[in-house]
């Protein structure tokens, strides 16, 4: 049997219940747009492509797909939404030219796994029209799964037309199908043909299902977990869906040898990798493609953004740390910031209240105390005392500093860039550096102490 198939997401629709200015599928579930999801989870599945029918916001949400999937990924423009069954109508052009089998599946429903889809796509086998099904105990508005004496799905009866009998059923239709794509051809050309009927005045794609039922092919698969199907129409659906991709998550990485102190209280996105060993305080936010290294620790309260730590970091808590990189056995925080493009090599120190943006440190380099590094170079093994500020910003032009290797810059020195610190210098402490610091020298900028003997008493009034 040829097992390959095709992908088709439907994600036209408004989503008036968001209330949001927002496309509904770009509302993001664990860090990534919920269309994202779905489109993923069907390519790990195996989708050989992904057709995706768009209408609301087509421009908005087809831009984040060409980024993300390039020509993967072929899009579809429904300009009326006029039901599900014409939404794949007006892709059925597009699925002509692809596989036998198409995986219907909707952009709202974004934690369906792909281990699920395959499982389903699997027990399927060949009939012409196969859909997920759940048993819930509460199936609200969902359409019922209507089965015959022999347990042989016969229709699916939308909510908006049940009687109050077939209101009682509790299988519900997930909205996920896998059919033969010349019956989809063949079959909504017909649906679509004369208008409609039923209570919502639309093409239901869910009428195909009595269709097939009638040629005795069709198949229902209750899913195992019925949280995977959770449609998001609500800002609601949408923090219980954040909520069970977040256990997914962090469920996954505990099995993959990451230690969550508490897994209820730590944040981690899909997109994120993470590496055995590593151990999350409460409170930990890690998102976007932010990697992390063996046995790296990073305590509570920080937040990484698409961070890159190495292996045996050291992350205290109360961190920011955004598009930068941390070498192997370095050391950050408490409440220390690393902007953009701040790259730190090994065994590296960054302390308390020290801010970094486009700087890098060579191995060994510290900064331990109260500082503002921005544009900057700071060399292997390098000491950068406490309150030292980088005067990087002109008011027109941001401007470089340089600190050589093995330089120490004592506290509460401004070092007013451009300016270069040479290889082993020292600065006095309490400098304003305005030239360069030879290789080897001392550079000191403050105004000499001066002791005016018994100046107090002569305050106070005495002789
Ligand atoms: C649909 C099913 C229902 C099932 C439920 C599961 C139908 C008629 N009903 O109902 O049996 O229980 O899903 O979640 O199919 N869309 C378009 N174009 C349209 C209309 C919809 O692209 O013209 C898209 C929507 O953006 C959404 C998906 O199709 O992603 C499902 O549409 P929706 O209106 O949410 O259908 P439900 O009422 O939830
Ligand atoms: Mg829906």
């Amino acid at each position: 049997m040829n097992t390959e198939f095709q992908a088709l997401i439907l994600a036209a629709g408004k989503g008036t219940r968001m209330k949001s200015d927002r496309a509904k599928v770009l509302h993001e579930v664990a860090g990534l747009p919920m269309i994202g999801h779905v489109i993923d989870s069907a390519l790990n599945a195996g989708a050989s492509r992904a057709v995706v029918i768009l209408g609301h916001q087509k421009e908005t949400v087809e831009t984040w797909l060409q980024l993300r999937y390039g020509d993967k990924v072929v899009v579809v423009d429904q300009t009326e939404q006029l039901g599900t069954g014409h939404a794949v109508w007006s892709a059925t052009p597009a699925l002509e030219n692809g596989p036998a089998r198409t995986l219907i599946l909707s952009g709202d429903v974004p934690n369906l796994r792909p281990q699920t889809l395959k499982l389903f796509i699997e027990i399927s086998g060949v009939h012409k029209f196969s859909m997920i099904t759940a048993k819930l105990d509460d199936p609200s508005s969902y359409g019922r799964v209507v089965r015959n004496e022999d347990g042989f799905v016969e229709k699916i009866v939308e909510f908006k037309d049940a009687s109050e009998l077939e209101r009682e059923i509790p299988e519900i239709n997930a909205g996920c199908y896998l059919a033969e794509s010349s019956f989809l051809n063949a079959e909504l050309a017909r649906l679509c043909s004369s208008p409609p009927t039923n209570a919502a005045g639309e093409y239901y794609l869910t009428d195909l299902i009595a269709v097939a039922a009638q040629k005795g092919d069709v198949f229902g698969w209750p899913i195992p977990n019925v949280s995977e199907i959770q449609g998001v129409n609500t800002r609601v659906d949408l923090a219980e869906a954040e909520s069970f991709a977040r256990e997914q998550i962090n469920h996954a990485w505990m099995l993959e040898g990451v230690t969550f102190i508490d897994p209820n209280n730590t944040f981690i996105d899909a997109g994120v990798r993470l590496s055995s060993d590593v151990i999350l305080h409460p409170g930990v936010i890690i998102r976007g493609s932010s990697q992390v290294g063996p046995e790296t620790v990073i305590e509570s309260g920080s937040v990484l953004q698409d961070a890159e730590l190495g292996a045996h970091v050291h992350i205290k808590p109360y961190c920011v740390i955004t598009s930068s990189t941390v070498g192997d056995g370095s050391a950050i925080g408490p409440f220390a910031h690393l902007r953009p493009e701040s790259t730190l090599g090994k065994n590296c120190r960054v302390g308390n209240f020290v801010e970094t943006k486009k700087t890098s440190f060579g191995d060994g380099a510290k900064a331990s105390h109260l500082t503002y590094l921005g544009d900057a170079t700071v060399g292997a093994k390098a000491n950068v005392g406490a309150g030292t500020i980088t005067c990087n910003y002109d008011g027109k032009n941001k401007n470089q500093t340089t600190i050589g290797a093995g330089a120490f810059v004592g506290s509460n020195t401004a070092l007013v860039a451009p300016v270069t610190i040479g290889e082993g210098a020292y600065v006095g402490a309490g400098s304003v550096i305005t030239n360069d610091v030879p290789d080897g020298a001392l550079g000191v900028a403050r105004g000499r102490q001066q002791n005016i003997e018994n100046w107090a008493r002569r305050r106070r009034g005495g002789d």
